[in-house]
C-alpha cells in the first residue's frame, strides 16, 4: 500500500498550494486581505479580476482532477480513489502551507468529482448555475450545488465509497460557508457581478 500512501499525501500537499493566494499576490494583492478574505476563485475574480479568477478556478480545480485521474489509471480500487479525493479537497480547504486555513473547497471539489462523479457534477454545475442565474449570489449557488451532489451520485450509481466522498465533501463545503450563510441571512452578502 506504499504507492496508495504516498499518492495520499501528494494530494494532500497539492491540494495544499493555494493558487488563488499566489495568483493575487503576483499582482500585489494581499487575497486574505480583500474581498471576502477567501483564498477561493471567486474572491479573486471579485478583487484581482476575472482572468485571475478564471485561472484560480482551473488551477484549484485541476489540484483535484489529477489525483484521482492519477489514482484511476492506476487501477486503484474505489475506496483509494476516493480516499486519495478526499485528501486533495482537505489540502485545500485545510492547507498545510497556510495554518490549515485554506478555501471553501468549491472548484476542487469539482475537479475530484468530474474524475470520480462526472454525471453527478453536471447536474450540479446546472444547479449551480441556475442558482447563480436567479440570485446571484455564488455562495448560495456552491450551497446548493453541495447539496444537490451526493444525491445526484446516489442516483447515478457511482460506487458506494464515491458518493460517501461526495456526502463528506458536501457537508464540509456548506460547513465552510458558515461566514456566508450569516451574510445571506443578514442580507449583506455580495452578489457576482460578471
Ligand atoms: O467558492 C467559494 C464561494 O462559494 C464563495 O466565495 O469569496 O464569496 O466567500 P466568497
Amino acid at each position: 500500500a506504499l504507492n496508495q500512501i504516498l499518492l495520499l499525501i501528494g494530494a494532500y500537499l497539492l491540494g495544499s498550494v493555494p493558487t488563488g493566494l499566489l495568483l493575487a499576490r503576483g499582482m500585489g494583492i494581499n487575497i486574505r486581505e480583500c474581498g471576502s478574505g477567501n483564498i477561493g476563485a471567486t474572491n479573486v475574480y471579485r478583487t484581482a479580476g476575472k482572468k485571475l479568477g478564471i485561472m484560480t478556478l482551473i488551477g484549484d480545480c485541476l489540484k483535484g482532477l489529477i489525483p484521482v485521474l492519477i489514482a484511476q489509471a492506476l487501477g486503484l480500487a474505489p475506496i483509494w480513489v476516493a480516499a486519495i479525493g478526499l485528501a486533495a479537497f482537505l489540502g485545500h480547504v485545510y492547507t498545510i502551507f497556510l495554518g490549515f486555513k485554506g478555501g471553501k473547497g468549491v472548484a476542487t471539489a469539482l475537479g475530484v468529482l468530474l474524475g470520480t462523479a462526472p454525471l453527478a457534477v453536471l447536474f450540479g454545475i446546472v444547479v449551480f448555475a441556475l442558482v447563480l442565474y436567479k440570485w446571484r449570489y455564488v455562495s448560495l449557488a456552491s450551497i446548493s450545488a453541495a447539496a444537490c451532489i451526493p444525491v445526484f451520485a446516489l442516483a447515478t450509481c457511482v460506487p458506494r465509497e464515491t458518493a460517501i466522498m461526495a456526502l463528506l465533501i458536501a457537508v464540509i463545503v456548506i460547513l465552510k460557508h458558515h461566514e456566508n450563510i450569516a451574510r445571506l441571512r443578514a442580507g449583506t452578502e455580495s452578489k457576482f457581478k460578471a
